[in-house]
């Protein structure tokens, strides 16, 4: 695919799970510029309906659209489990999410075939994992015995910055207790902020190959743009720009932690914006530099 190197890539998630997807995509592509947008007046959206779930990810996917991106990584697994389609038929560039390329790599790196998923409810239910996962494993003739669990409570946890928290070691005791006797080798994270959980869920689980579908999108993003990256991370531009539709006390130090440099504080947008005319902001805001 032919690219401009002047047009952005933009990238989008509920809140600040995302940034774990921007982390592998700076490491990835560090001469490219990015715009995230962080949707923390609605985030979590795995606890909403497939249909709020597409309304905001058509709004957020047009707000980008705004800004000339040349391609768009949906990096929320909720939204592109529930919403990846409705968005590719709405954008005249190309979107990527995270589901296919994160099945596609557990099922190569699993051994005995015993993989577990977790992500938040939407994803879960909606079963998109496990679909992908099992035609990938036809398509080859692997085998494939999945467990899912649903763990709706990882959100907040990521999003209050309680990672080290007690509470935080017993909700996910609870949670991935069951995976123990299914003997799985491999491990989705299937939720964009669960890789800020990884140090917790090894506690729980070690041993495990744990999928962060951030790098497998960004290896796919990479492929699909035809970057070919130096792999230098001191050439990093960090021309990067941050949104957000309401403050998150924790933000810059989930985004330092993250991304292992300090940013600029996001623009507060408001959902006002997203509501009414998202794809009109860039144009209009003399703060956007692009
Ligand atoms: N980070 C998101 C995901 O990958 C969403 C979390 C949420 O908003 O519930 O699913």
């Amino acid at each position: 695919m032919k690219t401009d190197a002047n047009q952005p890539i933009g990238v989008f998630d509920s809140g600040v799970g995302g940034l774990t997807v921007l982390k592998h995509l700076i490491q990835e592509m560090p001469d490219e510029q990015f715009v995230y947008l962080g949707d923390t007046a609605r985030v979590p959206y795995g606890n909403k309906s497939k249909q709020t779930i597409e309304h905001y990810t058509i709004q957020c996917i047009d707000f980008l659209l705004g800004f000339n991106v040349k391609a768009i990584v949906i990096a929320c697994n909720t939204a592109s489990a529930l919403a990846l389609e409705i968005a590719q038929k709405h954008s005249p560039i190309p979107i990527i999410g995270m589901i296919e390329p994160a099945a596609h790599y557990a099922i190569e790196s699993s051994l005995s075939g015993n993989i577990g998923i977790i992500g938040t409810r939407a994803t879960i239910h909606s079963q998109a994992y496990e679909k992908a996962i099992q035609t990938y494993a036809d398509t080859i003739h692997k085998e494939a015995h999945i467990t899912s669990i649903a763990c709706p409570l990882f959100v907040p946890i990521v999003e209050e910055d309680w990672v080290n928290h007690p509470a935080a070691l017993l909700i996910a005791k609870e949670y991935l207790s069951p995976l123990i006797s299914k003997k799985i080798d491999t491990l989705v994270l299937g939720c964009t902020h669960y890789p800020l959980l990884k140090e917790l869920i090894t506690n729980i689980l070690p041993d495990i190959t744990l999928i962060d579908c951030g790098y497998t999108a960004s290896k796919i993003m990479t492929k699909m743009l035809g970057i070919h990256s130096n792999q230098d991370s001191s050439s990093i531009s960090k021309r990067i720009q941050l949104f957000t539709t309401d403050t998150v006390h924790s933000f810059n130090v989930i985004a330092e932690r993250c991304l292992g440099f300090t940013l600029q504080d996001p623009i507060n947008i408001t959902t006002e914006v997203l509501e009414h005319h998202p794809s009109e902001y860039a144009k209009q805001s003399a703060s956007v530099k692009y």
